[in-house]
This record gives structure tokens, C-alpha cells and sequence, in this order.
């Protein structure tokens, strides 16, 4: 058929309740797409004894190259390496595009946030190479690359070149990680002058948050490492409501994969209770980057005017809504249309 494929992973814990919501929503939208729906509990590599990814998502993303995605589950100390980012690595999403934009309807002590959070999105921190020197002694590597910090850098020049953007700010402690972020601030200075009409800002990250605190109307476009850009973008979504409104997209090269920042919310699972808007609006991205530009306005319309009509909201926005109420309110302003 002529529909595209969209690989979707509803994921764990609340995944799967607001992957419906996207369902349907996009059912109402008549979005021409066709779901491709995988499950991607873990399978055990029989030789290594390491979890793998199934090998039905790769044969997914390669027909498709565009996946949606659900929270997956990460272990706190012992256990498995996060799923979500072996799948960022599997499919070399280098860089993850997190917008914090105010929304209407929705009082924070913030007017107007439109920060966009560009984070590396392969390795730093990530890197996942840590082992115990001695006992009582653990070592965790934070390896930066010339060829990622440049990728990135790019990205996100790019980014603010398409959008229209008038400032990239790098955001680094290089007064500390001299080397690695030292390396990334070089790469950072060197593509800005490929960019004389967007201005290049530097900022150490601790000033960055709290001038982001202050002040978020500061700040466009912010380019960092990995954790600083995980950590900044709970931080942002702070500025604007919380975690229940922000979106994401992890870009590749051959593949894009859009998930909402937050996790699986274990205490709220199952119960209906959920905000999807965050889904919601990385969908919308996807849908931007599929190029289908119509039906991701009306979807954004439909989300967005739910919200500032304030009746019918989850409760960390103040309502009563169920994420299934919510859900239906969108679905029907977009079938009215
Ligand atoms: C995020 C999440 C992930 C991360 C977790 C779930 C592995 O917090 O997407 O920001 O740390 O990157
Ligand atoms: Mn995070």
C-alpha cells in the first residue's frame, strides 16, 4: 500500500498507554501512515549472555528509517544497559533535538521559553565503560571524539540555520574536563565560523543553569555532551510544567527515532492517568521530518488548543482529565475539521 511504515515501540510502564493516545489521535488526523509495532523486551544473546535488541526492530527501522518510541525501562545500579540508548547507538541517532517551548494555557513562573536543547546523543558519560580499579575504586570513562563533537556541532548549527535561530550556545566545563570538553569547545568555535550569521555564544554549564533560571529568553539554541544535555533538559522542561510536555528527536544519519524526554513513571502505569502530551508532541516532530507538514499542524492545533482550553487536562497540569478524556478531546476537535 502506499502508506508509509513508522516503526513504533510503545515501550514500559506508561508507554503503551500513550502510544494509544498517538494512535488515535493520528487515526482522527487521517495521517497516512502505517504503524509497524514492535516489542523490544530484551533477548538474550545465547553466545554472549548480554540482551540484545530483536532482530525484527532493525529489520523495521531499515524498511522504515523513522521510529516513535515509548520509555523503556532502565535498571538504577546493577543490571542491563539502557535499552533506550542501545538504541540510540544501534542506529547512530548522533544528535537528540529537545524543544522547551512555553505553552499556552499553562502558568509557570516563565513567559515565552523557546529553548532548544541539542544534545550528543553517543557517547560522553554514555559511553558505558566503567569497571572497579580496586576495590572501593571505580573508574567510568567519559570518552569524547573529534568526529561526534563535530557531528553535533554541526547538527545544531544546521538546525538553528533551518529554524531560523539566531543563537547557538555551546555549553561545556572545559575549565575542569580541560581535555574532553576542551575538545568539544574546539569543535563548537570551529564549525560557528561556517556560521557567521548565527551568533556563537560559550557558557560553562553551571552558569548556564543558572542563567537559564533567571532568565530562559537568554538562550535559542544550546549544543552540549550527553549528560549535561540530559540533565539541562529536565531542567528546561522545569521552566515550562514539567516532564509531561516535552518532546524529542534523536537524528541520525539514515534513521530518526522521536520519544517523549521522560521515563516509564512506574507509579502512574496502567492507571489512565498519564499526560501524552509529550508523545504527542514528539510525534508532531516526527511528523514535521516526514515532511507531512499539514497534518502535523492540525495535530499540534488540536493538542495545543485542548490544553489552553484548560477543561479537559491530566492532573500535573491541574485537571482531572484521564489521558483517555484528554485523548478523545484532540480526537474530536480533529474529526470536526
Ligand atoms: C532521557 C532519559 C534517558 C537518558 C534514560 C532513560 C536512559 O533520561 O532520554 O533523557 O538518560 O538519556
Ligand atoms: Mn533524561
Amino acid at each position: 500500500d502506499s502508506l508509509r511504515p513508522v516503526t513504533l515501540i510503545p515501550g514500559d510502564g506508561i508507554g503503551p498507554e500513550i502510544a494509544d493516545s498517538v494512535k488515535r489521535i493520528f487515526a482522527a488526523a487521517k495521517v497516512p501512515i502505517r504503524w509497524d509495532t514492535i516489542d523490544v523486551t530484551p533477548v538474550r544473546d545465547p553466545v554472549t549472555g548480554k540482551n540484545k535488541l530483536p532482530e525484527r526492530l532493525f529489520e523495521s527501522m531499515r524498511e522504515s528509517g523513522i521510529g516513535l518510541k515509548g520509555p523503556l525501562a532502565t535498571p538504577i545500579g546493577k543490571g542491563h544497559i539502557s535499552l533506550n540508548l542501545t538504541l540510540r547507538r544501534a542506529f547512530n541517532l548522533y544528535a537528540n533535538v529537545r524543544p522547551c517551548r512555553s505553552v499556552d494555557g499553562y502558568k509557570t513562573l516563565y513567559d515565552g521559553v523557546d529553548i532548544v536543547i541539542i544534545r550528543e546523543n553517543t557517547e560522553g558519560e554514555y559511553s558505558g565503560i566503567e569497571h572497579e580499579v580496586t576495590r572501593g575504586v571505580v573508574q567510568s570513562i567519559k570518552l569524547i571524539t573529534r568526529d561526534a563533537s563535530r557531528r553535533v556541532c554541526e547538527y545544531a548549527f544546521q538546525y538553528a540555520h533551518d529554524n531560523n535561530r539566531k543563537s547557538v550556545t555551546v555549553v561545556h566545563k572545559a575549565n575542569i574536563m580541560k581535555m574532553s570538553d576542551g575538545l568539544f569547545l574546539e569543535q563548537a568555535r570551529e564549525v560557528a565560523k561556517n556560521w557567521p550569521h548565527i551568533e556563537f555564544r560559550e557558557c560553562l554549564l553551571d552558569r548556564a543553569c543558572l542563567n537559564v533560571i533567571q532568565d530562559p529568553s537568554q538562550f535559542d539554541v544550546l549544543v552540549m555532551p550527553n549528560l549535561y544535555g540530559d540533565i539541562m533538559s529536565d531542567m528546561c522542561a522545569g521552566l515550562i510544567g514539567g516532564l509531561g510536555l516535552t518532546p524529542s528527536g534523536n537524528q541520525g544519519k539514515d534513521g530518526a527515532i522521536f520519544e517523549a524526554v521522560h521515563g516509564t513513571a512506574p507509579d502512574i502505569a496502567g492507571k489512565d492517568l498519564a499526560n501524552p502530551t509529550a508523545l504527542l508532541l514528539s510525534s508532531v516532530m516526527m511528523l514535521r521530518h516526514m515532511k507531512l507538514e499539514d497534518y502535523a499542524n492540525r495535530v499540534e492545533n488540536a493538542i495545543l488548543s485542548t490544553i489552553a482550553e484548560g477543561q479537559v487536562i491530566t492532573g500535573d497540569l491541574g485537571g482531572k482529565a484521564k489521558c483517555s478524556e484528554f485523548t478523545n478531546a484532540i480526537c474530536a476537535k480533529l474529526e470536526q475539521a
